[in-house]
């Protein structure tokens, strides 16, 4: 990162929501790293206690019907010059049985982040978006401006998100930048692995550490080798791309404000499972199962936005993300 950059960082005290979660946890210490302040605000309703020891956290449910005032207090009590906003409802299951809950917790979180923000003149923030704002399209590589048609409450959540932030930065000079997340995995730390089993890799992990092999949703769908694509983006690179974003904030010339975090590159489930083969040393058998609803056959990043204008590209590859993500558990 340049040495302007590094100073920027180093005068910040940036307020991390959902910062005792798997991605949240590696944005607060890597901008610990870099020298900036962080504050954390985390119900621990997913998030685990320990990835916040010793750190400033503060247990708040950001659609709490009292969060603004609390939320402002620690704007005013740390300084806040800066936040990311992780906190949210995540399991895509989930947000199609209750929609209004995905709604009043993503949605009203938000809201009331941002009226606390505007409250204490605090301008910049960074939103964690996801490739769900995507749906399923059917292109080999997904960019910022095409038109997003989620096919879950989760996705619609994000999207609505974007929306809002962009509203708000019309209303009252908010800047914002849009992170969509593309397949995160891995660990930046040993100590920071992904514990909740509802992504394709923990999954895998667990059943194999259970005796069972790990199941594929679908070998028939139009790809290579008959099974989904996916763009795998290392959570540590996925934390420092929160870092650019930060510092792309505090240019006043910014073209944009939304932009795809991915590697470019498609791994399809065979291929991470092969991975997972190499990595593990077990040689399980391959179980294909029918496919599961609402999987689109192939979702990639196109990355040629955020690689330009922010200078990020992914520095770590699939066999690195498995590797991390087995040694992080094991
Ligand atoms: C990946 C591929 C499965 C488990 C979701 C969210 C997205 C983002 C990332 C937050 C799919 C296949 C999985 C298994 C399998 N989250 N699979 N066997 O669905 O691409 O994206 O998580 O932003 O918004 O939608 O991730 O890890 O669930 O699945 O074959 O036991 O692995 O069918 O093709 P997904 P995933």
């Amino acid at each position: 990162m340049l040495a302007c950059a590094l100073a920027i960082l180093r005068g910040m005290t940036v307020l991390v929501t959902g910062g005792a979660g798997y991605i949240g946890s590696h944005v607060a210490r890597l901008l610990l790293e870099r020298g900036s302040k962080v504050v954390i605000a985390d119900d621990l309703s997913t998030g685990i206690p320990s990835r916040v020891e010793n750190l400033e956290h503060v247990a708040l449910d950001l659609a709490a019907h009292d969060a603004v005032e609390t939320i402002r207090s620690i704007i005013r009590a740390h300084s806040v010059d800066s936040v990311i906003h992780l906190a949210a409802r995540k399991k895509v299951g989930e947000s199609v049985d209750l929609p209004e809950w995905y709604y009043k917790q993503n949605i009203g979180g938000l809201a009331n982040l941002l009226e606390a923000m505007k409250a204490e003149n605090v301008n910049r923030l960074v939103f964690s978006s996801s490739a769900a704002t995507y749906g399923m399209p059917d292109v080999a590589a997904c960019s910022e401006d095409m038109i997003c048609q989620p096919i879950n409450p989760y996705g619609e959540t994000k999207l609505v998100g974007e929306w809002l932030a962009r509203a708000a930065g019309r209303a009252w000079g908010l800047r914002v930048v849009n992170l969509r997340y593309f397949n995160v995995a891995g660990a930046g730390w040993d100590d920071l692995a992904d514990t909740a089993v509802a992504n394709l890799i923990p999954i895998a992990f667990a059943a194999l550490k259970a005796g069972k092999a790990p199941i594929v949703f679908g070998g028939d769908y139009p790809t290579a080798d008959g099974s989904c694509v996916r763009d795998y983006v290392h959570v540590h690179d996925l934390a420092d791309a929160h870092l650019s974003a930060l510092e792309y904030l505090g240019r006043d010339e910014r073209k944009f404000d939304t932009f795809n975090v991915g590697t470019g590159q498609g791994s399809s489930v065979f291929e991470v499972l092969d991975e997972i083969r190499r990595v593990t040393g077990i040689n399980f058998d391959k179980v294909v199962e029918p496919r599961r609803a609402g999987d689109p056959p192939s979702l990639c990043a196109d990355v040629s936005r955020i690689n330009s204008e922010l200078g990020w590209h992914a520095k770590k590859n699939l066999a690195e993300i498995v590797e991390s993500a087995w040694a992080a558990i094991s």
